[in-house]
């Protein structure tokens, strides 16, 4: 049965060229709120305060993001080449991590460079804005197929523990590690979820239960730190996490704290799985160690939410994501079916644009 998204308001809402509503995750679970953008700043500025976050929507926020504004840009094919090219640099620098952000663009990129895209004749505008809804349409099919393809590893296992956030607000719809148990539930399988409330900034507290509830999955709210002692009592059957980039190895950066999950997962005999979409897949990077991971605030340890929960000039290391060693993985749910991590390296660079 397909899944019903209406329950989860869409992370990203463009109608039109020149708008883009980009749904402020910030405030959620209490305020449902937009940014309603016209220039690619504000879409940087969102990319990078977290506003939208998540691998696949930072990255079709930055597909749309670069056709923001560009009614200022003369029809001139030299120096939209420029303006596009510079775009893209400054988006791609938002975040370092997630592969998708870079991916998109350069998708939107290439596409610009084809005959198809007729630079500076009339209508260039509106054509590279289809190529980013062609890009959001392709992420949302890409999430239905990852939750049917991780769906039958629900069957027999229906305790499921996830870390961050890997649904609906963080792809165009749906998600990636919550896709399959939205697919379940549809399917009338039993399930429930531990959810790590996901320290520094709460992706899972704030999100994931959040849209979990909306969609009347049984979830229960654990701090991190809590995830061992639930593990050791046999109450998790399954983790799925998503990915913000995946090496060619096998190894896959994610939120931080998803490796100490695949490790207590290893510990316990309990299978860790990554559900991400092909564009999180960078065949590229040989391994993990290769991923550049981002480095955020100090305040976003020092604070919850705004208040102050340690000395306000306390020393802070801060990254946003670590790497799970591929051996750590039992395999990665995709939209080309659940793939073990020695078999990425088997597909062709150019496949990750397929
Ligand atoms: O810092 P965030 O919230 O952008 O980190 C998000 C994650 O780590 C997600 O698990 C990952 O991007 C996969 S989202 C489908």
């Amino acid at each position: 049965m397909p899944v019903d998204a209406a329950e989860i308001p869409r992370s990203l809402v463009s109608t039109h060229r020149a708008r883009l509503k980009i749904l402020d995750q910030r405030k959620l679970p209490e305020t449902v709120s937009y940014l309603d953008c016209s220039e690619l700043s504000e879409v940087i500025s969102a990319i990078k305060n977290l506003a939208v976050r998540g691998a696949p929507a930072i990255g079709l926020a930055a597909a749309y993001g670069l056709v923001l504004g560009l009614d200022d840009c003369v029809d001139e094919l030299a120096r939209i080449r420029i303006e596009l090219r510079d775009r893209g640099q400054a988006l791609i620098a938002a975040r370092p991590t997630a592969v998708n952000l870079s991916w998109a663009v350069e998708q939107m990129l290439d596409f610009a460079a084809t005959k198809e895209a007729a630079l500076g004749e009339p209508g260039w505008r509106d054509r590279l804005y289809q190529q980013a809804r062609k890009l959001f349409e392709a992420d949302r099919a890409a999430c239905r197929a990852i939750g049917i393809a991780g769906a039958a590893l629900i069957k027999d296992k229906p305790s499921i523990l996830t870390h961050c956030n890997a649904g609906s607000l963080a792809v165009s719809e749906f998600g990636t590690a919550l896709a399959p148990i939205y697919q379940a539930q549809a399917d009338g399988l039993p399930v429930q979820v531990w959810v790590d409330e996901t320290r520094p900034v709460l992706q899972g507290a704030r999100l994931t239960a959040y849209e979990l509830m909306a969609h009347g999955v049984p979830c229960r709210l654990i701090t991190d730190n809590m995830a061992a002692h639930v593990m050791s009592k046999g109450w998790v059957d399954l983790v799925l996490v998503g990915a913000d980039r995946v090496a060619r190895n096998g190894d896959a950066a994610n939120k931080i704290g998803t490796l100490g999950v695949a490790i207590l997962a290893k510990h316990y005999g309990i299978p860790f799985y990554v559900a991400c979409p092909w564009s999180t897949i960078d065949l590229e990077t040989p391994m993990g160690a290769e991923i550049t991971i981002e480095e955020r605030a100090g305040d976003e340890v020092r604070q919850i939410q705004g208040i102050w929960t340690a000395p306000r000039d306390v020393p802070v290391f801060n990254p946003a994501f670590d790497v799970t060693p591929a051996g750590l993985i039992a395999g990665f749910i995709t939209e080309r079916g659940i793939l073990s991590p020695n078999a990425l390296s088997k597909h062709a660079p150019e496949a990750r644009y397929g």
